[in-house]
């Protein structure tokens, strides 16, 4: 029974670890490197409250972002990064806005797409509004042209299939030691047993034997 037990566990294991996978390697998390505000839309000289916002998502407050004309650089490790998600294949509507007491005043709104990222590194920039860079490693890296991007995204997913096969094939090699071990050990054990029983049965034929011999005598 535990023979069977044992290969199942390793076996579900190993399932969620490689399912786990994919999930692991398509993040693109998108954060906030750099902005440099032209303009508040305040009425009066009163500090703005700035925020990014995808729709369907959170506001991202900037909580630092207040002075028009000073570029603000993030490590992208700040308490409110990522600013979002970005899915594979699908853009999201996003814009920066400043928070008013009536109606939120826009920056501007556009769609954030993975592939404008080139080497990771977005710039949107908007004339007398704001001018910001965006952060996203894993967002595909084209370099303009279509063509282009096609032949990265084309790469992109040979590089992932490599990495997965690679981790398949560690994966295997440590099921397989394990497994090893998991049969040699009961296999010691039922050796273990054997010997015990065929001792015991020695004693016994032992004691027959004595018996008999004292009953020969
Ligand atoms: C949005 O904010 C709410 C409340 O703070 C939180 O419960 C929820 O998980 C957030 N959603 C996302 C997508 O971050
Ligand atoms: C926007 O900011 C980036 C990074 O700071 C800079 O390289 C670029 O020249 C700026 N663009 C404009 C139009 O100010």
């Amino acid at each position: 029974m535990r023979r069977t037990r044992f290969p199942r566990l390793l076996f579900l294991f190993s399932f969620a670890l490689l399912s786990s996978i994919p999930g692991i390697l398509s993040t693109r998390f998108v954060t906030l490197g750099s902005i440099e505000l032209f303009n508040t839309h305040e009425w009066l000289p009163s500090k703005p409250t700035i925020y990014f916002h995808c729709k369907g998502e959170n506001k991202t407050i900037l909580p630092d972002v207040k002075e028009t004309n000073l570029l603000y650089v993030f490590k992208g490790e700040e308490s409110w990064q990522p600013l979002t998600e970005l899915p594979d294949k699908k853009c999201k509507r996003c814009g920066f806005y400043e928070k008013d007491i009536l109606n939120d005043d826009v920056y501007d709104e556009w769609e954030l797409c993975s592939d404008e990222f080139v080497g990771g590194e977005s710039i949107h920039f908007k004339d007398n509004e704001f001018n910001a860079t965006f952060i996203c490693a894993e967002c595909a890296a084209s370099s303009g042209s279509t063509h282009s991007s096609i032949s990265d995204t084309k790469n992109d997913g040979k590089k992932s299939n490599v990495v997965l096969l690679i981790i398949i094939c560690l994966l295997a090699s440590v099921l397989t030691a394990l497994g090893g071990v998991a049969v040699y050990r009961y296999w010691q054990k039922r050796k273990r047993e054997q010997d015990q029983m065929r001792f015991l049965k020695l004693f016994e034929e032992g004691d027959d034997i004595e018996d008999e011999l004292g009953l020969g005598i």
